[in-house]
């Protein structure tokens, strides 16, 4: 008989992650979307295409990324939002964080169009609600099937296009009219690069952009907007930290970390022991057991964060050896591999005072708040009613100018 073992503590969750012997459980109902991406892989299968995506995602290429490929793609998407000095967050996050995504997956624009973002968004929300099948309050299979025919219609009209640039790409390189360094600097290049290694079926590599596409958007886009919200309600209450949101791009990022340490993606990650395992805390897993890892309880452990750990505290300080983010990104074989990109990295270092990557997301709230960007009294935000996980459905903002 299967057990269900629950971790809330967080060092304990810490070698939870770890153990080699749990394997990938959260996206059982998601598998339309799921099956074969990264996330769900496990052992040499998810090792040998792990070490092929890492060569992608180094802190060079994050920093290209965010300092010469992101500010354009960030400005183009906001300038109608800005022009209307109004906009509704939830979606713009998702347009905003999926242009982001979509550039890193691999997946063309060649319109480029406002209209072109919204039908790609299309998908998007479809592919979203195909990951959290297991949270989906309305008919799953009828959901099922809707997935599975936009991941066709996404392949023919996106997708499709996006390989053959690529393959004609590559076999210039392979001609020698190319230079290596002028490849994309994404996800499906990579993949395609070493099909003959890794054996990728079509309907794998579709699936692994499509995930990517998600994992890449959806994430950061809930992120981006729990944020603003924070960062809102923290100004209404401390109205001296105003002008550090303008000034102090550490402060912005320390306002990320801490509203995805209380508020992870994903509330929970979840595993299937595939063997016996005895935990140091003298806990035992059974082969077979469920384990679910409770992110938000770790991530509020009062031991690591505190006796304050519950609020929503920027200026929070975290014990040596403790991510300010808590356990949101994962660790161990899957964690987040995205991490930087979303979050940044900070200087460490005694006196540093300079950060190193500042992060996607919070690159897009220091944007949004340099627009004056603030709540819209009269249009209050709403949750979104289609799914039992807390998101905002809408959330009405307007731009006071710079
Ligand atoms: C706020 C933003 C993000 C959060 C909170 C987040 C969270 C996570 C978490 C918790 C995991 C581990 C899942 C598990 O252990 O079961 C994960 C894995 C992953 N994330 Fe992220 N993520 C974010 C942004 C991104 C971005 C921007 C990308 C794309 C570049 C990305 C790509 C991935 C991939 C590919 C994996 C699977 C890694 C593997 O299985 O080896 N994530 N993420």
């Amino acid at each position: 008989m299967s057990n269900l073992i629950t971790i809330t503590g967080f060092h304990e969750a810490r070698e939870t992650f770890r153990q080699k012997h749990l394997r990938q459980g959260l996206y059982d109902a998601g598998e339309v979307i799921m099956s074969d991406v990264i996330v769900n892989l496990h052992g040499e299968q998810h090792r040998d295409r792990r070490r092929l995506e890492n060569r992608l995602y180094t802190r060079e290429t994050f920093r290209e990324y965010e300092e010469e490929l992101f500010p354009p793609i960030i400005e183009a998407t906001m300038a109608p939002h800005l022009a209307a000095g109004r906009a509704e967050l939830v979606s713009l996050a998702h347009q905003l964080m999926m242009n982001l995504a979509a550039y890193t997956a691999g997946v063309d624009r060649p319109l480029g169009t406002a209209a072109e973002t919204e039908h790609l968004y299309s998908y998007l929300k479809i592919f979203i609600d195909g990951a959290t099948l297991e949270h989906y309050v309305g008919d799953k299979v009828a959901k099922r099937a809707e997935v599975a025919a936009a991941l066709e219609s996404f392949d023919e009209e996106f997708l499709a296009p996006s390989i053959a640039r690529r393959r004609a790409l590559l076999a210039d390189v392979d001609a020698g009219s190319l230079e290596e360094s002028a490849l994309p600097r994404d996800v499906l290049t990579v993949l395609l690069r070493n099909t003959d290694k890794l054996l990728l079926e079509h309907e794998t590599i579709r699936r692994e952009i499509a995930f990517y596409l998600l994992a890449g958007a959806h994430t950061s886009a809930t992120a981006f907007v729990r944020v603003l919200h924070n960062v809102l309600e923290w100004l209404a209450t401390h109205p001296q930290d105003r002008s550090r949101i303008r000034s102090d791009p550490r402060f912005v990022q320390r306002c990320m970390h801490e509203t995805v340490r209380l508020q992870p993606s994903s509330p929970i990650a979840a595993r299937w022991a595939t063997e016996d395992i005895t935990l140091s805390t003298g806990r035992t897993i059974a082969q077979g057991d469920r384990v679910v890892i409770d992110l938000l309880e770790v991530n509020r452990d009062p031991e690591v964060f505190g006796e304050s750990a519950q609020d929503f505290d920027p200026n929070r300080g975290v014990p040596e050896g403790i991510a300010p983010y808590g356990l949101s990104f994962g660790l161990g074989m899957h964690a987040c591999i995205g991490q930087d990109l979303a979050a940044g990295v900070a200087h460490r270092g005694e006196g540093a005072s300079e950060l190193q990557l500042l992060g996607l997301v919070p690159l897009a709230v220091q944007y949004l708040f340099d627009h004056g960007c603030q709540r819209d009294l009269l249009d209050p935000p709403e949750m979104d009613p289609s799914t039992t996980r807390p998101y905002f459905g809408r959330y009405p903002v307007v731009f006071a100018g710079s």
